[in-house]
């Protein structure tokens, strides 16, 4: 922590230098920066330009800045890459532009969205969240659930060939074990599937490379045997366990198909990132161990505390899971059934060479497989170096059986010199890796705040430009994720790194005591790493973040008239202007009504206290942004409704009064006029 502590003050020290550079702006822009090599075209600007350049004191470097992120009025195509981000503690999902770095969507997710409706009444964001949360078989507050919060972490994009397909998003709960799916053409979430056995997750969340699977694993191990709550922790070998799920994903509609899915039994090491393997490593996948001491912490009893208990041992253990072989066991039927789950027990996966380990430098964070699938880079936080994993190699020593021995559950364990291809000493704190297009890896160091840019490898480098730490770059400060532009695929497009940064101290003017995080922007078109931008996330903390090319998302601008975002299908209570009608059955009062500018009919809806209303709301409008809102005052219902959009609003009347429902959208000069009543008598 002093570390840490003095790198930042040494950052801050740095930043204030910048300001002073400032001051001489004009004249080094005349200089002529060119700003990588564009032919010139900053020298010569306009008289005003250089009026402004003047006045805001900017250097030729921030004029070049400017220039590479700055997106004109109008030209929304102008940003290449979408962002799709954790929204950290907000349990949301964060859509951004690159480069201009603006924030163009926060998607509800797992927390209930007043703008989108999300989960405010209507059938098709209410039912999704309450259905995510399994109080059956996973043990949730009966007085504080159902779950309306989660700490998005992982985000993870459908695939096809090992590129991003733009069809659907996963992201999951690191604080309940959970996973959401987003549907892309409408940017909503679909489903939130609270995964059987798993307590927690942290990054172990990826798709595989033709989208057959979506994967998650356990971060804190399950407790599998509660017969003795007391004694769980003295017993924690016996009676924890991870898992490592394959999600089965529907090709139809990116939902997950419990059936097909399965589960792998893993011993409780405290599993943490995962990745999947590709091209030579396709069929694999990889997940890091931080605590495979199976330390349990208990300071106050006599005890070491985690951080100490769990970093004793010089090696924890790299898994190497063959999913193709673990699909065909599952198939076999060598699984047992475990709260819904099909399990291929511990036993079963060692035996069966579905699991192997793979002794890592201690206290491990990111493992990240290089784009062509040969290398595996595990970054361990106590350790300065990134060691890469040969895919070739681990499977020569798999093939012939080159064991160093095994763990106490019988899972056979390769020699680290067998499998390991090279080493960099990067610096200090290393934590993750993404790659370009170039054979580089870009690792962040968080204790060193900064970014280490090396070279892979054959095919990519050979001889001694192999595996060699090329360039460096501050970054402000403290970072933990990075991401480069479709880096997790096979084929990176490089240009961008974002650094997703914890602190930003005196980056931002103040907003108080809770600080935003930072991405930083950095441009990867020239040998050494430059800086872009600074963006503040005033929104809580995002974790991870993918970035997709533009042209691969092909998002509705309309719905087809009368569709549900629930099925994505129409919706049978759909209408068309002139069907409108009130029905009432007993103490059921359903309504069929039309939503367009810049009235609901019908306008009055008549209850008597204790009716059950039900209310199929069309939005009847076919141009694009002709959204509505559908809100009740006092009954907490919010609606969002989409041009073409079906929603569904059940409740009881169960309070006594005169309610003026209105519409939430700005939507025409007449919004103001666009209400009803509901009179509950
Ligand atoms: Cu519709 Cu305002």
């Amino acid at each position: 922590m002093a570390l840490t502590r003095r790198r930042l003050l040494e950052g801050a020290a740095v930043g204030t230098a910048g300001l002073v550079v400032g001051g001489v702006a004009g004249k080094a822009l005349n200089e002529g920066d060119g700003g990588g090599g564009g032919g010139g075209g900053t020298t010569n600007l306009g008289g005003k330009a250089q009026e402004v350049i003047n006045a805001r004191k900017l250097a030729a470097e921030d004029v070049t800045r400017a220039v590479q992120s700055f997106v004109p009025p109008g030209r929304g195509d102008m940003d290449d890459f979408y962002l799709i981000s954790s929204g950290g503690h907000s349990g949301q999902l964060l859509v951004m532009g690159v480069p201009s770095m603006r924030i163009l969507k926060m998607i509800g997710v797992f927390t209930p969205e007043a703008w989108q409706g999300h989960g405010f009444g209507s059938d098709s964001s209410e039912p999704v969240i309450l259905a995510g949360t399994d109080a059956k078989n996973k043990r949730t507050s009966p007085s504080r659930g159902p779950l309306t919060w989660a700490d998005t972490h992982h985000p993870a994009l459908s695939e096809t060939n090992g590129e991003y397909d733009g069809r659907y998003a996963y992201i999951n709960d690191r604080a309940n074990g959970r996973i959401a799916m987003i549907d892309l053409r409408d940017f909503k979430t679909k489903q939130i599937l609270d995964v059987p056995n798993l307590e927690s997750s942290h990054g172990g969340c990826f798709v595989t490379p033709n989208s057959e699977y979506v994967h998650i694993s356990t971060m804190t191990p399950t407790l599998v045997d509660d017969s003795d709550i007391d004694k769980a922790l003295d017993n924690f070998s016996k009676v924890f366990r991870g898992f490592s799920t394959f999600l089965a994903i529907n090709p139809k509609n990116g939902r997950f198909d419990l059936d097909r899915s399965f589960q792998i039994e893993l011993p409780p090491y405290t599993q943490d990132l995962a990745d999947c393997g590709k091209g030579e490593s396709e069929g694999y996948a990889f997940i890091n161990s931080y605590n495979s001491e199976m330390a349990t912490g208990g300071n106050l009893e006599g005890k070491e505390s985690l951080e100490i208990g769990a970093s004793k041992n010089d090696y924890d253990m790299l898994h190497i899971i063959n999913w193709k072989k673990a699909e065909e066991v599952a198939k076999a039927g060598k699984t047992k059934q475990l709260n819904g789950m099909r399990v291929i027990p511990l036993d079963v996966a060692a035996a069966e060479g579905v699991l192997y380990l793979a002794p890592e430098p201690r206290s491990p964070h990111g493992v990240d497989v290089a784009p062509n699938g040969a290398y595996m880079t595990v970054a361990g936080k106590l350790d300065p170096h990134v060691t890469v994993y040969s895919m070739a190699k681990v499977l020569k020593a798999i093939e012939s059986k080159d064991f160093e021995k095994q763990d106490q559950y019988g899972v056979n364990i390769l020699k680290f010199d067998s499998v390991v291809a090279g080493r960099v000493e990067l610096g200090a704190g290393p934590l993750h890796t993404q790659y370009d297009d170039k054979g580089y890896g870009y690792t962040s160091l968080f204790i060193e705040s900064a970014v280490a840019k090396w070279s892979l490898g054959e095919p990519y480098h050979s001889g001694d430009k192999a595996f060699k730490l090329v360039d460096k770059l501050a970054i402000n400060y403290n970072i933990g994720h990075l991401c480069t532009m479709e880096g997790d695929t096979m084929k990176p497009a490089g240009k961008y790194l974002v650094a997703l940064n914890k602190w930003s101290i005196d980056r931002f003017p103040n907003v108080g005591t809770l600080k935003p995080q930072n991405f930083q922007l950095v441009d990867l078109t020239g040998e050494k790493m430059e800086l872009i931008s600074d963006t503040p996330i005033g929104m809580a903390e995002p974790h991870y973040v993918q970035a997709i090319r533009r042209d691969r998302l092909k998002g509705w601008e309309v719905y087809p008239p009368g569709t549900n975002p629930l099925t994505m299908e129409k919706d049978p209570d759909a209408i068309e202007l002139g069907k409108e009608k009130i029905e009432r059955k007993g103490n059921m009062v359903e309504v069929w009504a039309s939503v367009k500018r810049s009235s609901f009919k019908p306008d009055i809806i008549r209850a008597k206290l204790g009716d059950k209303i039900l209310l199929h709301l069309t939005n009847v409008e076919t141009a694009p942004d002709a959204t509505h809102g559908f809100a009740i005052p006092r009954y907490n219902i919010e609606c969002s409704l989409d041009a073409g959009e079906v929603t569904n609003v059940e409740f009881t009347a169960d309070v006594k009064g005169t309610f003026a429902f209105y519409c939430t959208e700005f939507c025409s000069a007449l919004h103001l006029e666009m209400q009803g009543w509901l009179l509950v008598s």
